[in-house]
């Protein structure tokens, strides 16, 4: 069986991906297992190397990798040519941590004892990844993976399965061996395919990104074979303008953050807390921004904000802004589907008067709409906006040095922006806290989520001197 790929914004036919089941991911399993023993004895350098030369062919293939997350996705296309930079800089950064991944040598508690650590790949691991950012999710996890000595078996997304196909061939012509990087895909065979890899005593270690509803039946899936998790799930993102803010600079990073792939990323604003004394300049200023948005098929020139993944997505964004209707708020700008330029697409919407009881409050909307709701003091805003179960990004824009170290320490997430609204970099780590999740990707400690800390002790050893 294969499945029909439509583009987000003509709904017309982009081409057919293969649908695999289980018998399939049980055989790719069985791939990545076989490749794992030899991978393993590869050195770190050797690895390194393998990741660069990924890296450079993907920057070489800058353009026809963007051409295809457009085709798949629907955003715009210079912002897929940023994410193919961004999906790129993992293997970067991970060539540069695999050689620096070693264990320690630690001081014993007892005389006579030499304790070090090494550190080994987990194994094969299952990724599983959004069609959000259809290069950047994969590359962040098998990177890290690789970078450790694991092999994988990664799921592409059902809504956008060849920008992950377009990577495997790249890792084939970057001469990784085979075995080594392994994708399937599948839509309507993702539950089965997401169980064979959770299920499975074959995959130590499962990397999810998506939502929180799915993260937790993964999580249950994989209790029988008690596997090593790192989940990055749906987010709920305060952005919190306080009076002192510099007006351009928080309007600017409003913009960045709740529109990006429009409206459509985990750490993207949801809930936008401003000030009163600076709410209506701020509203106007940032309304004033979003009236000059020019929605459209990413493929265009000029075209600033694509389409919305599917219909269904549509639906719960309208969802979102009638219930603010109804419950007194005000549409500023847009607040309608756009049934003329297709399906998929939905107004940038901007809403004032918001309040905690409205839908778009306690749920991530995952698209163009804004929602600005006001308040009066720093605690009342940081109440308000650790009043969710879910703890991803927080953003917030402040002059006062005091206040950026009293509220990064009071919000609860796991990624904080101060005066910017764009904190994705492969050098800083990225996870939640609450129900966003567990594990961190990116950064120095990405690797780790791949790698098991043995310890060795030697007994019998002379006494050290003291000190050493
Ligand atoms: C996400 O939406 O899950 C990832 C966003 C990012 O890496 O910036």
């Amino acid at each position: 069986m294969n499945q029909i790929q439509l583009h987000p914004a003509t709904g017309k036919i982009i081409g057919i991906s293969p649908e695999f089941n289980k018998a399939d991911t049980d055989n790719a399993i069985s791939v990545a297992a076989a490749a794992f023993p030899s991978f393993r004895q590869t050195t770190a350098r050797q690895r390194a190397r393998w990741l660069h030369k990924w890296y450079d062919l993907m920057m070489e293939n800058q353009e026809d990798l963007a051409r295809i997350i457009t085709a798949e996705n629907g955003k715009p296309l210079t912002d897929s040519k940023g994410e193919v930079a961004y999906a790129a800089s993992f293997f970067e950064w991970f060539s540069e941590e695999a050689p620096r991944a070693s264990g320690d040598t630690i001081l014993s508690f007892v005389p006579g004892n030499r304790v070090f650590t090494l550190k080994e790949p987990v194994g094969v691991c299952g990724l599983i990844t959004p069609w959000n950012f259809p290069a950047a999710m994969v590359t962040r996890k098998v990177a890290a993976a690789l970078a450790a000595g694991c092999t994988v078996v990664a799921k592409s997304p059902g809504e956008t399965p060849f920008t992950a196909l377009a990577l495997a061939e790249l890792a084939q012509r970057a001469g990784i061996p085979k075995g080594v990087v392994n994708v399937v895909s599948a839509m309507q065979n993702t539950v089965e395919v997401g169980q064979a890899l959770t299920e499975s005593e074959t995959v130590r270690k499962v990397s999810f990104t998506g939502s929180t509803g799915v993260g937790r039946l993964l999580m249950k899936q994989s209790a029988a074979t008690l596997k090593k998790l790192s989940f990055e799930l749906g987010g709920n993102a305060p952005f919190i303008v306080f009076d002192d803010a510099d007006l351009e600079s928080a309007v600017n990073g409003a913009i960045a953050s709740k529109f990006r792939s429009s409206g459509q990323t985990c750490v993207c604003a949801n809930r936008l807390f401003v000030q009163k004394g600076i709410y209506e300049k701020f509203a106007a200023a940032f309304a004033e921004k979003v009236r000059g948005f020019h929605m459209g098929n990413g493929f265009e020139e000029g075209v600033t904000h694509g389409p919305l993944i599917h219909d269904r997505a549509v639906n719960k964004v309208d969802a979102h802004v009638r219930d603010a209707e109804k419950k007194g708020g005000k549409v500023l700008v847009g607040g309608q589907k756009m049934s003329k330029l297709g399906d998929n697409f939905f107004e940038p919407t901007v809403i004032t008067g918001m309040r905690m009881n409205m839908q778009l409050a306690s749920e991530e909307t995952f698209g163009p709409v804004a929602g600005l709701f006001p308040f009066e003091t720093e605690k009342d805003v940081v109440d308000m906006a650790n009043a969710a179960e879910v703890g991803l990004a927080g953003y917030f824009y402040s002059k006062d040095l005091q206040r950026v170290y009293r509220v990064a320490e009071a919000l609860e997430v796991g990624m904080i922006g101060v005066n910017t609204g764009l904190i994705s970099d492969p050098a800083a780590p990225f996870g939640g806290v609450k129900q966003s999740g567990f594990g961190r990707e990116g950064s120095k400690y990405g690797i780790s989520e791949y790698q098991i800390t043995k310890m060795v002790t030697l007994g019998g050893m002379s006494q050290p001197l003291q000190g050493s």
